[in-house]
């Protein structure tokens, strides 16, 4: 059985402050998160995450990072390292975000190193992928899926036996023309570009792994339509941006996903 995952990206939103003022309120919900059979996950900017470990731990939120280098340490100015999440208590990190991958450069191999690097320090890597609007209407959402996993794929595949755990992975489908646009992608257009993720895995590195890795929807998830994304056999949760920067909709969104998993 998968866990399922709600896992908020804040993205550059939220000084130490205010993000302070969101774990106070989010104890409001600390029933809630507590009871739950599912994780849930705030992946905040770097400044935040040192003041937000405690408070979250206490209602069983995870935190994350939205971004890592893929060396542990060097002469990589402004750059933050794996090491350094850990010692936060950073339990995952998000890579190959779209708008990383459109603003910064990210290529494909670049984050399948920094998926390795996760992997090889214990931070789970949910790895995102998704087509512009030009390409699925070009009828590539497959294609471009592919290659945009095909390098992660390919380095796990190549890991010695001692092994990295595949399973630990995380792959995000986020569809770009659906972040933040409010219109979200059809529940079952979703499904199948996930089921079609899974396969992709089960052909490189076997059905056990694809069994157990998790493949998360995101684009415009809201507390509204959350349902309809994770009870798809294939979704095993959501990243949420905008509906995740407010402690009553991110509580919503865990409730929501709690009426299905328990
Ligand atoms: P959104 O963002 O929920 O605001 O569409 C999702 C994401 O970019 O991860």
């Amino acid at each position: 059985m998968r866990t399922k995952l709600v896992a908020g990206n804040w993205k550059m939103y939220k000084t130490l402050r205010e993000a302070r003022s969101f774990s106070e309120q989010l104890t409001e919900f600390a029933d809630l998160l507590l009871n739950t059979r599912h994780e849930s996950l705030i992946c905040a900017p770097f400044t935040a995450l040192f003041g937000l470990h405690d408070q979250l731990a206490q209602m069983h939120v995870k935190l994350g990072a939205q971004n890592m280098h893929e060396m542990a340490e060097g002469a990589f100015t402004g750059e933050v390292s794996a090491p350094m999440l850990k010692e936060l208590q950073c339990e995952y990190v998000i890579l190959g975000h779209s708008e990383r991958r459109q603003y910064f450069a990210e290529s494909d191999d670049a984050v399948a190193r920094k998926a390795m690097t996760a992997l090889n320090q214990m931070l789970t890597p949910i790895v995102c992928v998704g087509e512009t609007l030009e390409e699925r209407e070009a009828g590539a959402t497959r294609s471009v899926v592919s290659r945009q996993l095909g390098p992660v794929l390919q380095a796990l595949k190549s890991q010695s036996a001692k092994a990295l755990d595949a399973t630990a992975l995380v792959i995000a489908y986020e569809p770009i023309w659906a972040i933040g646009s409010g219109r979200s992608s059809e529940a079952k257009d979703a499904e199948e570009v996930a089921a079609w993720i899974r396969s992709l895995v089960t052909a490189s590195l076997g059905s056990d792994a694809a069994s157990q890795v998790r493949v998360l929807y995101g684009g415009s998830v809201k507390p509204e339509n959350i349902v309809s994304y994770v009870e798809q056999p294939n979704i095993d949760g959501a990243l949420v941006g905008g509906a995740s920067l407010q402690p009553a909709s991110f509580a919503a969104l865990v409730q929501q996903v709690a009426t299905i998993t328990s």
